[in-house]
């Protein structure tokens, strides 16, 4: 059994939740993840580390609820247990020796992942800007957080209501045109906008590296679930990743992938809300 130990909202649809979890704290690294199961019945579902104290022996995740098991987790308080915690799982984000600047960017709960990512360079010495783009104002997440982790931050909303109005791309391209030079783009989100900043990267001959979040079971690559296709090959993004080439990865297929069990999955959740 986990113990939950802190947990907060981060906005209406978005929660952190640190759990005691000593032995992945002590090997986690930014780029991995875990996966948890919350009973017996439980869905296994992956969640990437936020971030992890190695003294305390917590692992922090942030999470969007987004069907059944989030919304069963956004149910627990301080105190109460989850089933399983298994990690750290996955490569570790993987930084070129000679890096001098990278630019990392967030799509809405993405942000929570490109967190540790912007730390752990930035804690390198490496100049690194953040793009953090969302819907409105309402979701902005981790604003503090990336200000103490990044050397420049920007902050864009569709809508204008916080930040600077427009998509992560727009931003991307103003900084790139204006002069900015990038050894790396690192884009974590919603599958399309990972495309369309491996669009713009390609343009101007980037290396880019996106986070994939295909659906995953077991996590150690024996059921074939989250298979991806990268630069022609079969991968499977639980030990081969979730990290890859953007301007290799097949898009359009993994959001068909991701797509298959919308039916079922919306169904769960309106199970799950009825009870
Ligand atoms: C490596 C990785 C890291 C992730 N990190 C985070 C994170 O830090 N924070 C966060 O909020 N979300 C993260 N996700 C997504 C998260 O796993 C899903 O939102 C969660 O599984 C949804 O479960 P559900 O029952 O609430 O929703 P469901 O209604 O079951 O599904 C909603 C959506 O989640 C996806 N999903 C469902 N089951 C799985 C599964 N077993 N594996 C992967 N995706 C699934 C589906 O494609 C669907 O679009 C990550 C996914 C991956 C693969
Ligand atoms: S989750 Fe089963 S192979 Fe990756």
């Amino acid at each position: 059994m986990f113990k939950i130990v802190t947990k907060r909202a981060l906005n209406d649809a978005v929660f952190l939740m640190s759990v005691e979890a000593p032995f992945i704290a002590k090997k986690a690294q930014p780029g991995q993840f875990i996966i948890l199961r919350v009973d017996e019945k439980g869905e296994r579902v992956p969640f990437t580390i936020a971030d992890y104290d190695r003294e305390k022996g917590t692992v922090t995740v942030i999470i969007q609820i987004v069907g059944k098991t989030t919304e069963q987790l956004s149910k627990l308080s301080e105190g109460d247990t989850i089933l399983d915690f298994v990690g750290p799982l996955g490569v570790p984000t993987h930084i070129e020796e000679g890096t001098k600047s990278v630019c990392v960017i967030g799509g809405g709960v993405g942000c929570a992942i490109a967190y540790p990512q912007a730390k752990a360079l930035f804690n390198r010495g490496i100049d690194t800007t953040v793009i953090a783009g969302f819907r409105n104002k309402d979701i902005v997440i981790l604003e503090d957080e990336f200000k103490a982790a990044c050397t420049d931050l920007i902050i864009t909303t569709d809508d204008g209501s916080y930040g600077k109005q427009g998509f992560v791309t727009t931003a991307l391209e103003e900084l790139i045109q204006s002069g900015k030079k990038f050894d790396e783009v690192i884009a974590i989100g919603p599958v399309p906008m990972m495309k369309f900043v491996c669009s713009v990267t390609k343009k101007y001959d980037i290396k880019t590296i996106v986070s994939l979040n295909p659906v995953m079971i077991d996590g150690t690559g024996m059921c074939g679930g989250c298979r991806v296709t990268v630069g022609g090959e079969t991968k499977y993004a639980c030990v081969d990743g979730p990290d890859f080439d953007g301007h290799l990865v097949n898009f359009d297929e993994l959001m068909s992938r991701n797509s298959t069990y919308r039916e079922q999955e919306h169904a769960c959740r309106m199970m799950a809300q009825a009870k």
